[in-house]
């Protein structure tokens, strides 16, 4: 069964770990998870009121949520 995930974060977690500090993405884009590689800068001028899927060479596409009427 397919899933699917919403990230509306466009930018990572700061989470410290003893004297380190670690970025961890949280916009479902990093292509080194769960640490944050800057993927999310493609993400800054989304539009909030749409719903967008990324393909693999990083292309936006705007999709019709299906969240937008959700059924009962
Ligand atoms: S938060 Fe996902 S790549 Fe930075």
């Amino acid at each position: 069964m397919a899933r699917v995930v919403l990230h509306e974060r466009n930018r990572p977690y700061v989470v410290k770990a003893g004297d380190k500090e670690l970025h961890l993405c949280a916009c479902g884009l990093s292509e080194n998870k769960p640490y944050c590689d800057g993927h999310h800068m493609k993400t800054v001028d989304e539009d909030k009121t749409k719903t967008y899927v990324y393909d693999h060479d990083g292309n936006r596409i705007e999709i019709q949520s299906f969240y937008d009427n959700p059924k009962e």
